[in-house]
């Protein structure tokens, strides 16, 4: 196969007397053309100690596309599945391993790395053991005769397994399954302890799918590993299957924060199943989103040490199990049905290039739970073209109406209700706001008393209002660059353009920002608007340069600064004059009413979809020794049967005060307080309806007038077919859990 060598290594090859050397490093000769190609990936790969695998069966070694294809790009390999439990013991102690042998005896043939693939998961088992009904005893036998068995047959030949498989379900919880239901969680922690003790030399992985961000499902990975870490267990790495769609839209951002905690637990990760699927009917577009994902993955592989094998699913299309499993799919390979390098090959071997000569300048996207802020950032990201595309941003709420004074609470959805997000394009701010409202009033003589939204920008000193009412323009103002704005016709959608003439790009910088949608629907006494809503609490001063928050713009080497240039308005906790007698005291009334609007489960829109009928607010006091808190929840479904207790329709409180450890408080709709480790005494009290929540926490000492909390108050809702929203009144990424991207709230 010739390859041509690319332009920017040719240029490299002449740079300096050093040339020679690099030109080596990433070409070689070929035998037939008498000329230089560019070497194979696992050539590249092992450069930077990378290991680059692929699945397969013994089957496919019979093709010779297939064999030869394999012997040429990759060094590792991971049975598909003919080391799965129901393959290698077909029966109970009579244990097969012809296959596994044939593929193995390969591997050391071609000097190939094998990972074995896998000890414990819930399918492709054998009849006699998903068929009998076992004691934990028993099933424990079962469990440890088999890894020592299977282990200990490739001792010194298999260096990597993935011990466990899939052992928790996308919303985080223990996955439902034979080695769960009788052994409860522990079967993991054993079956990592039986590997061991079969080959101490192994190096064993944890292993799943659709953990590769920071998702609910990895979270949980994350914490029980964690905890195996902390008693001693031996595991040594965390895999990630990666079996994407070329249009799903993960950030690298997210996954690189991912890594970075797996990789604080001294582990490893690896990239264990990789495909990228498209659908039938997608063309050439279809190819390119999926050589993209390609290379995002394989720039994290080179980018994190910790990331030490990248392994494909198959090799070429022609036997991926896609097209078989996912109806509509295929082509997720990066070599097609003919063993011809695909764009996503092209993707991944430059990257491999750049890593290799050198010029290797990439980092991930920022993930501004980093920025160490009480109000995260929100996030601008590059846009591929000069127009914002719902794909490359992320959708904010509305989620306060500063018109409201206390009563922060949006109006009913079916009266005002929007969206918004914003992304860059060089140094264009480019931003759109989705805007649902029973009624558009736009012939006020004071222009800001009409349906309009906002935009307000501060650079140091100065500031910036843009207006534009429903249907118009922005208004223009002494802005030194260009700002454009458009309505669609129906004033549902307004998209804006800001362009800042002393830029070149804005990557990398914050600004102050904030961004309002005002309602008037003639309605009031004084014929003004009934709401300006905006994602920020506060007391509706934006026009005066105050109380903005920041807007990051996110890519490649962005840093957040460390100083904060704006710090938003924080809530507040009223003081209360005694203990209130419940949820429907009178005394509420005086407080601040705050609503629960980012859905931190989704990271791309963090709106709560109207058909799902979930709302709520919250409303902070003090007295003497105690916090004092209610909770007022609309939700057309209370789900409380989940087994794990976070899956169901809850609350959570989080509360660090001074340098004082962080604490955890979940109750469950219905029930009080789940027992913690806090030592003051707590209390949570249900309307029988379940629609209000009085709750009290008592602190060590009372909180002094002007002191402030490191806080946050969480609201699920899960409708049976797990948790869909986990709503705060701030962004983040659902990791305040871990004592991380807390709020403030400050005692009056
Ligand atoms: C798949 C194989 O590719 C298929 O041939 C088989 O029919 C089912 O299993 N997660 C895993 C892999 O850990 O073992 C699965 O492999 C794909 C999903």
């Amino acid at each position: 196969m010739k390859r041509v060598l690319l332009p920017t290594l040719a240029a490299t090859a002449l740079l300096g007397c050093s040339g020679q050397a690099q030109q080596l490093d990433t070409t070689q000769a070929d035998p037939q053309s008498n000329s230089d190609v560019v070497m194979p990936l696992k050539t590249l790969a092992d450069q930077i100690n990378l290991a680059i695998g692929a699945a397969l069966e013994t089957g496919h070694l019979e093709d010779p596309q297939f064999r030869e294809t394999l012997i040429r790009e990759f060094n590792q390999i991971t049975p598909e599945n003919e080391m799965k439990f129901g393959y290698v013991q077909p029966q109970r102690g009579v244990f097969d391993f012809e296959k596994p042998d044939q593929l193995v005896d390969f591997a050391e043939e071609h000097d190939m790395v094998v990972k074995g693939h896998a000890l414990v998961w819930h399918i492709q088992n054998p009849k006699w053991l998903e068929e009998t009904e076992w004691t934990k005893d028993e099933l424990t036998k079962v469990l440890e005769e088999h890894i020592h068995t299977v282990v200990g047959h490739y001792k010194g030949r298999v260096l990597y397994w993935d011990v466990v498989n899939e052992a928790f379900d996308d919303q985080g919880g223990f996955r439902d399954t034979l080695w769960y239901r009788t052994l409860g969680e522990d079967y993991i922690e054993m079956a990592f302890r039986f590997a061991h003790e079969a080959d101490p030399d192994a190096i064993l992985f944890y292993n799943d799918y659709s953990s590769e961000g920071m998702t609910a499902k990895s979270n949980a990975i994350y914490r029980h590993v964690e905890m195996l870490v902390e008693r001693g267990v031996p595991i040594h790495g965390v895999g990630t299957q990666l079996h994407l769609t070329a249009d799903n839209s993960i950030a690298d951002s997210s996954i690189a924060r991912n890594i970075e905690r797996i990789s604080d637990l001294g582990l490893d990760m690896h990239f264990t199943e990789i495909d990228v699927r498209i659908r039938d009917n997608d063309g050439a577009m279809g190819l390119q989103d999926q050589a993209d994902k390609y290379e995002m993955l394989m720039k994290l592989a080179a980018y994190y040490p910790e990331v030490d094998m990248f392994t494909t699913w198959g090799i070429g299309d022609r036997y991926s199990w896609v097209p078989h499993w996912f109806n509509g799919y295929g082509r997720a390979l990066m070599f097609d049905e003919n063993f011809q390098e695909k764009p996503a090959y092209d993707a991944v071997q430059s990257v491999l290039i750049d890593a290799v000569t050198g010029n290797f300048a990439y980092e991930p996207m920022t993930d501004l739970s980093n920025a160490q802020r009480y109000v995260l950032p929100f996030n601008a990201k590059p846009l591929s073209q000069a127009r914002l595309n719902a794909d490359e941003v992320v959708f904010y709420p509305f989620a306060f109406n500063q018109l409201g004074g206390k009563d922060q609470r949006v109006p009913d959805t079916n009266v005002i209700d929007g969206k918004w997000a914003v992304g860059y394009h060089n140094n264009k701010l480019i931003g759109q706001v989705i805007r649902q409202d029973s009624k558009t009033v736009v012939n006020k003589s004071e222009s800001h008393e009409n349906d309009n939204v906002e935009v307000f920008v501060r650079l140091g000193e100065q500031f910036w209002q843009f207006r534009s009412i429903v249907g118009q323009d922005f208004a223009p103002i002494g802005f030194p660059g260009k700002a454009t704005g458009k309505w669609s016709k129906d004033g549902t959608t307004f998209d804006f353009e800001i362009a800042f003439n002393e830029f070149e790009d804005l990557v990398g910088e914050t600004i102050g920002f904030n961004i309002a949608l005002s309602d008037n629907d003639g309605d009031t006494a004084t014929g003004n608007r009934h709401a300006q809503l905006y994602p920020l609490t506060g007391t509706n001063i934006g026009w005066q340069g105050e109380e903005f928050g920041e807007l990051f713009m996110n890519g490649q080497n962005a840093v957040v600064s460390t100083i904060p240039v704006s710090t938003p308005p924080a809530f507040k906790a009223m003081k209360l004059s005694a203990k209130p007698a419940g949820a429907d005291s009178s005394e509420w009334q005086q407080g601040y009413r705050y609503t629960f609007a980012f859905n931190q489960l989704n990271q791309r829109d963090m709106t709560v979809d109207s058909q799902d009928d979930i709302s709520g607010d919250w409303t902070m006091g003090h007295h003497g020794n105690w916090l004092y808190g209610v909770v007022n929840r609309q939700d057309d479904k209370t789900f409380t049967d989940a087994q794990e207790s976070y899956e169901n329709d809850n609350i959570e409180i989080f509360v660090q005060r001074g340098e004082g450890d962080m604490y955890q408080f979940r109750t469950v709709v219905g029930e009080d307080f789940e027992p913690s480790r806090y030592s003051g005494e707590t209390f949570a009290q249900w309307s029988a309806d379940g629609s209000q929540l009085f709750f009290g926490i008592e602190m060590s000492e009372p909180l002094k007038s002007g002191e402030a909390l490191r806080w946050n108050i969480a609201l699920s809702d899960n409708d049976g077919e797990g948790r869909k929203y986990q709503l705060y009144s701030v962004p983040g990424s659902n990791i305040s859990y871990l004592g991380e991207e807390l709020t403030k709230l400050i005692a009056e």
